[in-house]
C-alpha cells in the first residue's frame, strides 16, 4: 500500500512539473513567448480574446461547483462504521430537469456570440489589401498585385516575411501549393488551413508597427516545425517604399566583380532550377525561367537582400542571437541538415562559391 501512494505521488509530481514547463510557452515576458495567443496586438486577436476569457470564467465556475459538490458528497456522505446503508433512490425527475437546461442556457449564451464572431472573422472588408498567402513544404510565399499605386499587371512576389501596413487590415488569401497547411499569426488571429485547390481567407491587422511571429500549424511533413513565418507591420509611408522596392528588378552585377561570381554560381550550380530572379534584362537567360516554375517553384530571390526579409529558410534561420551571414553560409552548405526533407539539395557548393553567392545576394535589396 506505501509504496502504491508513493508511486502516485512522484507521477502526480511528474505530471504537475511536465504542465508547468509547458507555461513558458505562455511566459509573462513577451519576447520570450512571441506565439503566446493570450497577448492580442490587433483588433481581430482582440476580438477572439474577448470571446475566450468569459467562456474560460464561466468554465471555471462550472468547474469549481461541479468538482466541489463531488468533494463535499465524497467527504461528508462517506462510509464510516456504524452508519447504516442510506435509502436506495432512483432519478429525481425535478434536478434531473434543472441541470439539464442550466447548460443549455449558458452554451446557447455562449453561441450567440461565437456564431456571430465566427462570420465576421471569415469576411473581409470589401476595401481591405488582399495580400495572396501559398503555403509549400515548408515556406509560406506571398504574393501582392493590384494593390494601390501599383501599375495594372505588375506582382510582388516574396517570402517568409509578409510585410503589411500597421493599423490597416490586410485580406489573406490563403492556399497551397501541396498539402494543407495552417497560417496561424497568434498575435494578430485565429488559426485558418491553406488547402490545395481552395481559397481560404484571413483577417489580419496589427495596431503598431511591429513583428508579428507566425507558424504553420498543421502536421505537413517532415519539416512542418521548421515552417514558421513573420508578419512584418510596418508604417503606411514605409509600406508604400517597400513596395516601390519590390517593383524594382535586382541589379546585374558588374563584370570581374565577388557579385557577377555569385551570379555565375547562381546559374551554373543549378539554383536556378527552382529560385527566380527578376532582372531588367532577359539577356542572362534567368528570368525567362519559368518552366520550372509552371509546377514548382522555391522562392523568389530578387529582393533576398530587403530589409525587412531578415530571416529565411522558413524563417527558422538566423536562429536567435546568429549572425544573418553565418547562418546563411551554414545553410547554403547543407541545407537538409537543417531542414530534414527540404527540396533545397546539398549542392557541394565549396566555401569560394558560397561566399561569392552570399555577396550578390545581399546586393539584392
Ligand atoms: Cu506547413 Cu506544417
Amino acid at each position: 500500500m506505501g509504496s502504491r501512494v508513493r508511486f502516485l505521488r512522484i507521477t502526480g509530481l511528474a505530471l504537475l512539473a511536465l504542465s508547468v514547463s509547458a507555461c513558458q510557452f505562455i511566459a509573462p515576458n513577451v519576447e520570450d513567448a512571441p506565439l503566446n495567443s493570450l497577448d492580442p496586438e490587433g483588433p481581430f486577436a482582440r476580438a477572439i480574446d474577448n470571446l475566450f476569457w468569459p467562456v474560460f470564467w464561466i468554465a471555471t465556475g462550472v468547474f469549481v461547483l461541479v468538482q466541489g459538490a463531488i468533494i463535499v458528497a465524497a467527504i461528508f456522505f462517506r462510509d464510516r462504521d456504524g452508519r447504516r446503508e442510506p435509502k436506495q433512490i432512483h432519478g429525481n425527475a425535478k434536478l434531473e430537469v434543472v441541470w439539464t437546461i442550466i447548460p443549455a442556457l449558458i452554451l446557447a449564451t455562449i453561441a450567440v456570440p461565437t456564431i456571430q464572431q465566427v462570420f465576421e472573422l471569415t469576411e473581409c472588408d470589401p476595401e481591405a489589401m488582399e495580400v495572396e498567402v501559398i503555403g509549400h513544404q515548408w515556406w509560406f510565399e506571398y504574393r501582392y498585385s493590384g494593390i494601390e499605386g501599383m501599375p495594372e499587371g505588375e506582382e510582388i512576389e516574396t517570402a517568409n516575411v509578409m510585410v503589411v501596413p500597421a493599423g490597416e487590415e490586410v485580406c489573406a488569401i490563403l492556399t497551397s501549393e501541396d498539402v494543407i497547411h495552417n497560417f496561424w499569426v497568434p498575435k494578430l488571429n485565429g488559426k485558418r488551413y491553406l488547402i490545395p485547390g481552395q481559397e481560404t481567407v484571413l483577417r489580419l491587422q496589427a495596431d503598431d508597427p511591429g513583428t508579428y511571429a507566425a507558424h504553420c500549424a498543421e502536421f505537413c511533413g517532415l519539416s512542418h516545425s521548421l515552417m514558421r513565418a513573420h508578419v512584418e507591420a510596418v508604417p503606411r509611408a514605409e509600406f508604400d517604399d517597400w513596395v516601390a522596392r519590390q517593383l524594382q528588378p535586382a541589379p546585374v552585377p558588374a563584370e570581374g566583380t565577388p557579385e557577377a561570381d555569385g551570379l555565375q554560381v547562381f546559374q551554373d550550380a543549378g539554383c536556378v532550377q527552382c529560385h527566380t530572379v527578376e532582372f531588367e534584362e532577359n539577356d542572362r537567360n534567368i528570368s525567362d525561367n519559368v518552366i520550372a516554375r509552371e509546377d514548382f517553384n522555391g522562392p523568389s530571390l530578387t529582393h533576398f537582400g530587403d530589409q525587412y526579409r531578415t530571416v529565411f529558410a522558413g524563417a527558422v534561420l538566423p536562429e536567435e542571437g546568429e549572425d544573418f551571414e553565418e547562418a546563411l553560409k551554414r545553410w547554403l552548405a547543407d541545407p537538409p541538415t537543417i531542414k530534414p526533407g527540404s527540396y533545397m539539395p546539398d549542392l557541394g557548393l565549396t566555401e569560394a562559391e558560397i561566399d561569392s553567392l552570399i555577396a550578390w545576394l545581399e546586393t539584392m535589396e
